[in-house]
């Protein structure tokens, strides 16, 4: 499956290095090359002589160690591979790259590259949840970086909460997603918004909705299953990254407008996000109950599905609209794809308790008429949907 493919391994110095030990050996059941590259640190934990035994390839250690240094060893290194991954990614490897420093291999190999990068981060969860890494880490991914998220556990130093590094079949799972896209839309690149928006009031209040994310993320994961290359722009929810999913956290509206637009180009546009129309001008402080109740002016938010959706040389090629409606909900959503100017509208009737909810019963509305789906869970709804726009790529 990884046959021909290079992987570039940076592994970090942190416990989970030895998980990076079983990664290699699985990139190299799947056929790919692993050339290792171990921090320092990473030597406290796992051998040079292990991976390198592993990889049945040279394991590099430091900037100096490239016999070629002369002709810019770690320049060759890092572009010959097919995708770079640090992992473990400790939190001190993030803060090097989001900063550009290139004070050792690692660090230099991903400055020099032109190759795509995932990270794998793997730490104690007060060092993960600190704002200097999530800054770090929303640095990156906004660089386009791919951020595989730690999952929730219990960790080596004795606490419970997210840092913990996947296990090494997922990892592989994200690496071949990347580098041997199989399905019908392999090669597409599909983006895909979900959840709310957050628009502050003040710094401790914001205006929201009750949407789960849930519909947004299993059409992210049906997109992946079948070969597409997703960004996801999230919204703040409480949901894992589907596997393979390049995930974009944001909070408001601009936010995920500025996400949307630094994601292009993409093949296929599935803005499923309930994006706040509104969005209050915040107080720079917060409002106090003796000063009266405030009135809140809104200012209307850009719409990004319209603005995806117009004519130019940026649009994808099919945006995909949602609208959420309690009545009418046909007649409104005809009014959306002319209003909107997109491909498609899935309409779907919030009347009951969608929004949160495990079930959906959508409405397909083009401009050839409208195709109802049954009532199913929306996982079930988010694969008869891939399906649908996997039709739209088919090649001939
Ligand atoms: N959308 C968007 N940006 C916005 C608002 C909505 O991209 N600022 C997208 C949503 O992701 C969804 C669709 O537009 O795909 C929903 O359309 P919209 O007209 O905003 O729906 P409602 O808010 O329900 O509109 P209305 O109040 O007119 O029914």
């Amino acid at each position: 499956m990884l046959a021909g493919k290079r992987l570039l391994l940076i592994i970090g110095g942190g416990i989970a290095a030895y998980k990076a030990l079983e990664l290699i050996r699985l990139v190299r059941s799947a056929g790919g090359c692993v050339t290792p590259v171990l921090t320092r640190a990473a030597q406290q934990f796992v051998t040079p002589m292990a991976a390198a035994a592993l990889a049945e390839q040279r394991a590099y250690t430091d900037l100096f160690d490239l016999k070629d240094e002369a002709e810019m060893g770690h320049i060759r290194l890092s572009r010959e591979a097919d995708l770079l991954l640090v992992c473990p990614a400790t939190a001190d490897l993030l803060a090097k790259m989001a900063a550009g420093l290139a004070d050792d291999l690692a660090s230099t190999l991903l400055l020099a590259t032109d190759k795509h990068v995932m990270v794998a981060p793997a730490m104690n969860v007060r060092m993960w949840e600190h704002p200097a890494t999530q800054a770090n880490v929303a640095t990156l991914s906004a660089r386009g970086v791919h951020v595989i998220a730690p999952e929730v556990g219990a960790m080596a130093c004795g606490e419970h909460g997210p840092g913990r590094l996947p296990e090494p079949a997922q990892l592989l799972s994200a690496i071949q997603a990347r580098l041997a896209p199989q399905g019908p839309l392999a090669g597409r690149h599909a983006l895909v918004t979900a959840g709310p928006t957050h628009e502050p009031i003040d710094p401790v209040r914001y205006l929201a909705n009750r949407s789960s994310g849930r519909q947004g993320f299993a059409i992210a994961d049906a997109l992946a299953s079948r070969g597409a290359r997703v960004t996801l722009v999230a919204g703040p929810v409480a949901l894992a990254t589907p596997a393979g999913v390049r995930r974009v956290d944001v909070e408001t509206a601009r936010e995920m407008e500025a996400a949307v637009m630094a994601a292009l180009p993409a093949d296929l546009a599935v803005l499923v996000a309930a994006v706040a129309d509104w969005r209050v001008d915040p107080a720079p402080a917060k409002r106090k109950k003796g000063e009266g109740a405030p009135t809140l002016a809104l200012v209307e938010n850009p719409d990004i599905l319209a603005r995806l959706a117009a004519p130019g040389p940026h649009r994808p090629a099919r945006v995909v609209g949602f609208a959420a409606e309690t009545h009418d909900v046909l007649t409104h959503a005809q009014a959306k794809l002319a209003g909107k100017g997109c491909d498609m509208i899935v309409a779907n009737d919030v009347s009951g308790d969608v929004m949160g909810g495990a079930r959906n019963t959508v409405h397909l509305v083009t401009a050839d008429g409208v195709e109802s789906l049954p009532e199913a869970s929306k996982e079930e709804v988010a694969a008869m949907l891939a399906d649908r726009f996997a039709r739209w790529f088919a090649r001939p």
